[in-house]
């Protein structure tokens, strides 16, 4: 930006002129949050009960496939583009292999296939990675105590391919092997599934913000770390690589993940790539906002808002919230 010749000085330029009342603050806002902004995650399980509070999400549930149908229809009519969906699996059926991950009648596959039939308008976007199936709760299959990456690549091919036959829209690998893009893309083309998008965790980060989501799909068990899969917060260089790697193997959209701790990633890859960049503002920043208003210290419409308009500064297409119904039913008022 140059600035001379067009900014005034002191008091020919006022820029509290521009901020005076609601009306010109609202007409020379340079960004805006709207509803097709919005990406709302939610957990399905496979318990009896319709909905299972989860702890430390407050006002998140785990639902059952009906109930989860029914957010699909609200969602839907709020205008809310699409949902992206997270299992809890009963854990008798969790094991080394995660086989339940490419089960065809398995929780993700039934719940894909009753909201496309009652909500066919709605994006279905599923987390392709093992962690909600493993025994272990890491994103890949173990090899002498190491998660070994082509043997997790061959089992994360099978899963995206029966989520995609069972009508998911959007495959999104959140689970950061080498080259796992690239087979996915094959295997669908190769099915003929030439319009299954893939939107990439491209640069997801080994972070103390996945708490309480581990807490919702069961993986708290988890010993040790993700830090030989997931990105070192020290880097962004290394975002860059990842996010270009992950286009070039065959991905729509790229995403960066946790969010307002990497608003700079996520600036840095819209600038460079201009392809559909996400953000997740992940379980544990959502828990800190709720911690923070329970405390009497934010208040909880402005926290909120500020941290997804943060995102759209940022650069971002869209914002993968668990805030997204509630912010939705605020912008329809
Ligand atoms: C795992 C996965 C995680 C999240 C989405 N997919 C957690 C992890 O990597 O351990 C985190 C989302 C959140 O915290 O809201 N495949």
């Amino acid at each position: 930006m140059t600035f001379s010749p067009l900014v005034g000085a002191y008091p020919l330029s006022r820029p509290r002129r521009l901020r005076q009342s609601g009306w010109v603050r609202d007409l020379v806002a340079e960004h805006h949050l709207s509803v097709s902004d919005l990406i709302w995650p939610i957990f399905v399980h496979d318990k009896d009960v319709a909905r299972d509070p989860i702890r430390s999400l407050e006002g998140v549930d785990r639902l059952s496939i009906a109930e989860a149908v029914k957010e699909a229809r609200e969602a839907y009519a709020l205008g809310i583009p699409a949902l992206a969906l997270f299992p809890n699996i009963d854990p008798s059926l969790r094991n080394d292999d995660a086989t339940a991950a490419y089960d065809p009648d398995g929780l993700i596959a039934r719940t894909c296939r009753a909201i496309k039939s009652a909500v066919p308008e709605i994006g279905l976007i599923v987390d392709v990675a093992l962690d909600p199936f493993t025994s272990h709760g890491h994103d890949g299959i173990l090899s002498n105590g190491r998660i070994h990456n082509e043997k997790t690549i061959e089992i994360l091919t099978r899963q995206a391919l029966v989520q995609a036959e069972a009508g998911a829209d959007v495959l999104a690998p959140s689970d950061m092997m080498d080259g796992r893009i690239g087979e996915i893309r094959k295997a669908l083309e190769a099915q003929g599934l030439t319009d299954k998008l893939i939107l990439s965790y491209a640069a997801k980060y080994a972070s103390a913000f996945y708490g309480p989501f581990r807490d919702a799909v069961g993986t708290s068990a988890l010993k040790g770390d993700k830090k030989t899969y997931q990105m070192d917060s020290a880097n962004t260089d290394e975002a860059l690589r990842e996010v270009a790697m992950d286009l070039q193997e065959g991905a729509d959209m790229v995403m960066v993940k946790p969010g307002l701790p990497y608003l700079d990633i996520v600036q840095r890859v819209s600038e460079t790539f201009k392809v559909p960049t996400f953000v997740y503002q992940v379980s544990g920043e959502y828990a800190m906002i709720k911690a923070a208003v329970n405390a009497g210290f934010m208040d909880h419409d402005k926290g909120v808002f500020e941290t997804l308009l943060a995102f759209k500064r940022a650069g971002a297409s869209g914002v993968l919230t668990y805030f997204a119904k509630y912010v939705a039913e605020k912008l329809a008022r």
